[in-house]
């Protein structure tokens, strides 16, 4: 393979069709989206719309039932573009298309292919086969091993972040600012609500190597923080031989130069052991954020989602990390109606958000899966009421906007470091970033004199003004404004975990 980036395809050359990728789900599938871009970018520049594509593909999520839905109603759309444009070509991957397999080409005959997600290096050939006209194809098997990146990789020049259009001129695409890795695949959880083992598979966790070859590639390429990803990430090693722990992983990716932020999700509060813990306030990159699901703040009910903590294990958990490093925020994913949970059991889950307050929790209705044992083991009166599920959906949603209305106010006048990520999607002019917390700031640019900032910078700000969703603040003409920033948040010492 030729190790000169100016072999690498423009991404702007119109010669080649068009690629649309319709992402759902989550940042696994977000990654294997652009993983799907860079192995087709040899014959297809990505587009912004089905219409003006050659090749559609639609990466699909069903950990909860409404993502099906989303998916047939958009393959509807589809067939009927394909009826104007029969050559049009149409892909289905993800986690529908690992369970369904067969079925999808059953319910909607414009699909020319299902691809699981372990199979996604043979994309290029399933579009060929499509393009010469052999029947629509399933390639859904389960796979061991990792793909390895090629070393030529590594020959790539770093990138002056002043020119940020240079960043699409890679087989890449884009890198945004936040690059996303996966450090593991599948899942050896059993939670009883969950699809994604039969989704995913089994663990299988990456060479340490490699992870380190792609996180360095892409921060040549303009990346500036790290988003690592995998279903329980503090798990990642067990399964490699020898074993490999997650705290070398993150203290070597600590090394590389250039890497300002590191991020994960997710943690699973199960797994958590001491030297996980020290990772906070001693490794400097390690951002003072963690998203550590909850799932439900009732024992009894984490007992039957399977989820091996109880709620004191989890508080205990936030408890020795916010001594640690006091700035720290705290998100989560909740569950709300899971099968038998009674108001007793949800008001436990709000008194656990009184007590963490959490900066921004991911909130979701049970829904019930194929293969999982809660669908097993739960009778049709075991359920709770959709009525009754939405309503507590709600009020867990109107605290967590109060808290986090708190939280945002205490950011107000302070001095914050921003990572500027790209344009604020308002106003077109500003632009927007993340403190290291994780919370969104638009900046306001008030003194014209100031240079306007690009992705890839860290500015500072000054906090004029926020909300239960965000901060907006002022840029700030140099560093010598700042604070230091985990001295710079004055809200949590309300917290009363
Ligand atoms: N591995 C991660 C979660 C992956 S799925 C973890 O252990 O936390 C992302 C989120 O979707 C979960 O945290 C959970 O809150 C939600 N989820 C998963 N299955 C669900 C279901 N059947 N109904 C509703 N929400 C679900
Ligand atoms: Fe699903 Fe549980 Fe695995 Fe997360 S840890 S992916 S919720 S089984
Ligand atoms: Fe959805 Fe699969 Fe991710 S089910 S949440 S896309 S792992």
């Amino acid at each position: 393979m030729e190790s000169s980036p100016k072999q690498l395809p423009n991404p702007d050359d119109t010669s080649r069709p068009g690629v649309y990728v319709k992402t759902f789900g989550c940042q696994m599938n977000e990654y294997d989206s652009e993983k799907m871009l860079a192995l087709l970018a040899k014959s297809y520049r990505p587009v912004q719309a089905p219409e003006d594509a050659e090749l559609v593909i639609v990466n699909t999520c069903s950990v909860r039932e409404k993502g099906e839905h989303k998916l047939f109603s958009l393959l509807g759309s589809l067939a009927e573009l394909k009826r104007t444009r029969p050559e049009l070509v149409i892909g289905v991957g993800g986690c529908v298309a690992q369970q369904e397999g067969q079925q999808i080409l059953k319910r909607n005959r414009a699909v020319d292919f299902v691809v699981g997600t372990h199979n996604l290096s043979l994309i290029p050939s399933l579009v060929n086969g499509a393009r010469e006209g052999i029947a629509p194809q399933v390639a859904i098997d389960y796979r061991e091993e990792w793909e390895e990146l090629p070393d030529e990789f590594d020959a790539v020049p770093l990138l002056d972040p002043h020119e940020a259009n240079d960043r699409t001129r890679f087989g890449l695409h884009l890198t945004p600012v936040r690059a996303l890795v996966a450090i593991q695949r599948g899942c050896d959880k059993m939670c009883s609500y969950c699809v994604v083992p039969n989704t995913r598979g089994k663990q299988v966790s990456r060479a340490l190597e490699e992870i380190v070859k792609e996180v360095r590639l892409k921060v040549r390429l303009g990346a500036k923080e790290v988003l690592l990803l995998g279903q329980t990430v503090n798990s990642y090693g067990i399964d490699l031989q020898p074993r490999v722990r997650f705290e070398t992983l993150i203290r070597k990716l600590a090394e590389i130069d250039g890497l300002h932020r590191i991020r994960f999700t997710a943690p699973h509060p199960a797994e958590v052991r001491p030297a996980f813990i020290e990772l906070y306030g001693d490794v400097p990159q390690l951002c003072p954020h963690i998203h550590l699901p909850l799932q439900s703040g009732s024992d009894r009910i984490l007992k039957l989602m399977n989820r091996n903590y109880r709620r004191e294990r989890y508080l205990e958990i936030v408890r020795s990390l916010r001594e640690r490093l006091p700035s720290l925020a705290v998100t989560a994913d909740i569950i709300v109606g899971f099968p038998t949970e009674t108001e007793e059991d949800f008001q436990d889950t709000l008194a656990v958000m009184q007590q963490v307050r959490y900066n921004s929790t991911y909130s979701f209705k049970y829904s019930e899966r194929p293969h999982t044992a809660a669908r097993e083991q739960f009778s049709s009166a075991d359920q709770v009421p959709p009525e009754v599920a939405h309503d507590r959906l709600l009020r867990l949603q109107a605290l967590q906007d109060s808290l986090s209305e708190e939280t945002n106010a205490g950011w107000r006048g302070q001095v914050v470091e921003v990572l500027v990520e790209g344009p604020n999607k308002t106003i077109s002019s500003w632009m927007r970033g993340r403190i290291p917390q994780n919370t969104l700031v638009e900046l306001v640019q008030l003194d014209e004199a100031l240079p306007n900032p690009v992705a890839g910078e860290l500015v500072h700000a000054r906090i004029v003004h926020s909300s239960p969703y965000g901060l907006r603040g002022e840029l700030c003409r140099s560093e010598e404004n700042a604070s230091p920033l985990d001295a710079a948040n004055g809200v949590e010492g309300r917290a009363s975990v």
